[in-house]
């Protein structure tokens, strides 16, 4: 059996979640939405195993598609370094402050470059280029083309101070297979490090992996603060630096050991139409725009690279759990960070695609600390982009389960006093509900479900066992009220 330690790309992890028996082969599924409905049937299943693709109809042996690589708590813990045989609540346990520490911790593990690696095998330079000698998906029925960009890496620089980010942009192959557009949406770093390339030098440099370590996908798909490397953060996460190329024409690292990576450049009226897209709000609610496209320059890959597929769609999906799970550390950390006491626990709930419903429980303190815990979850970096609902529930509340926290909603928030509506906050261009032609603005509210402060003595007491005589009773017919509850 292989090792944690051992797991330094994604054939090795690819390994040792077969070993485990989380890894399920499919062959002679068609790239036109045959991968893309199985990977959907797949992840709608209670903790489903990822799906490796080979044999793809038109593509033989060898070159394959992975999906669902984290969908559940085993393989997520595992990419995180943080055990083989977690489960949710343990996973979310062991996760507590980690996002802190990797953040303090980032920068001793800066990038180690190599003169080569594996993703070298294969280097095809401009004139050869075709994505599409790749089996790459149309993920939706109704998706406007195919994307070889979901569970992607895309690295862009700061012209000013060379700081590295690393974003999840999807990627269209575009231009018969010699172009690929990137999906920047307004706010991200990656966008305000190609439009100060733009204002600068008059074009963005730009590499991208498409296959790699699914904690590649984890780092980039993820709010890691402004200014902080991802393959840093990466690094902090795995205990050793990541192995780096250069790339040949724009000199921006691509991941040594990945599977399969592209480089070139943006230029600011060079775009393509792009979508439309099954969104992770779970709408094609993007449309078709014009949006940035490069002229693939390389294309380096290693022999039959697997491509790392994150769709999205209507939750849950590929990587709702992993943006959940990952999404709720980041936010009580960051919670905790800002100086809030009495944080118990954040949820962002996969119903909400991880973004767009918070549950915090908090022991209330003072007289206003759930609105301040409810005003400062919806604006935290982490959590602000196309948030809608923040819900402030009490400890005793089980804030990761939707049930309980309407029922804290139902019974403890007055409508006519407790929500809050910010208007004009950061939305996305895919929210369902943007008018076509307005920008991204959306609203929000703040929901304080927390037992009012004024009332607190004198609350009525929750109809349910307490903790003693529940174990007793359990104790008492083991056979008929044990096992699993
Ligand atoms: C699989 C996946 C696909 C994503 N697609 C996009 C996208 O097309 N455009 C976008 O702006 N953000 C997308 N995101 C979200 C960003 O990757 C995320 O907000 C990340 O924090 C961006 O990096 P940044 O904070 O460094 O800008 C995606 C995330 C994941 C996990």
């Amino acid at each position: 059996m292989g090792s944690l330690e051992e797991v330094d790309d994604l054939r090795s992890w690819l390994e040792l979640a077969g070993e485990l028996g989380e890894v399920r082969t499919i062959t002679g599924a068609h790239w036109d939405k045959e991968i893309g409905a199985a990977s959907e049937v797949n992840y709608r299943r209670p903790s489903p195993p990822a799906l490796l693709f080979d044999d793809i109809v038109g593509y033989g042996r060898g070159p394959r598609v992975l999906t669902a690589s984290m969908a559940n708590a085993r393989r997520l813990g595992m990419t995180l370094r943080l055990g083989t045989s977690l489960d949710d609540r343990g996973l979310v346990e062991a996760l507590r402050n980690r996002p802190n520490e990797w953040i303090a911790d980032a920068a001793r593990y800066p990038v180690r470059e190599v003169g080569s690696g594996p993703v070298c095998e294969n280097v095809i330079t401009s004139g050869d280029v075709n994505l599409l000698d790749f089996p790459v998906p149309r993920w939706h029925e109704a998706d406007g083309g195919r994307y070889i960009g979901t569970g992607c890496a895309v690295f862009t620089t700061d012209p000013a101070t060379g700081t590295l980010n690393a974003g999840a942009y999807r990627m269209q192959v575009q231009n018969d297979g010699r172009a690929v557009s990137v999906n920047i949406e307004a706010g991200k770093h990656g966008a305000a490090h190609v439009r100060e390339w733009f204002d600068k030098e008059g074009r963005a440099p730009v590499t991208a992996s498409l296959g790699h370590d699914p904690l590649l996908l984890v780092v980039a798909g993820t709010e890691v603060p402004a200014g902080l490397s991802e393959l840093e953060y990466a690094g902090a996460v795995m205990g050793r630096p990541v192995d780096v190329i250069r790339g040949e024409v724009t000199g921006l690292p691509i991941p040594a050991r990945g599977e399969l990576a592209v480089e070139g450049w943006l230029y600011p009226d060079r775009r393509e139409q792009e979508g439309p897209f099954g969104e992770w709000t779970g709408y094609y609610s993007g449309g078709i725009e014009p949006v940035l496209t490069m002229d693939v320059e390389r294309v380096y890959h290693r022999d039959d690279p697997i491509q790392l597929g994150a769709p999205p769609g209507k939750p849950p999906h590929d990587y709702s759990y992993m943006r959940s799970v990952m999404k709720s550390a980041m936010i009580q950390d960051a919670l905790v960070r800002a100086g809030l006491p009495g944080v118990e626990g954040v949820w962002a709930h996969e119903a909400g695609g991880g973004r767009q419903l918070l549950a915090v429980a908090l022991h209330q303190r003072y007289a206003g600390h759930a609105r301040q815990a409810a005003y400062l979850a919806s604006q935290l970096p982490s959590a602000a982009y196309m948030n809608k609902f923040v819900v402030v529930v009490d400890a005793d509340v089980d804030f990761r389960s939707l049930d309980d926290v309407m029922w804290a909603v139902c019974t403890r928030t007055d409508p006519a006093e407790d929500i809050e509506i910010m208007r004009q906050t950061w939305g996305s261009r895919v929210d369902p509900l943007r008018a076509p032609g307005l920008p991204p603005f959306n609203t929000r509210a703040v929901i304080d479900a927390c037992r009012p402060w004024n009332r607190l003595p004198d609350f009525p007491r929750v109809a349910e066992s307490g903790r003693d005589l529940i174990d007793h009773v359990v104790r008492r017919w083991p056979d008929i009220l044990g096992g699993s509850r």
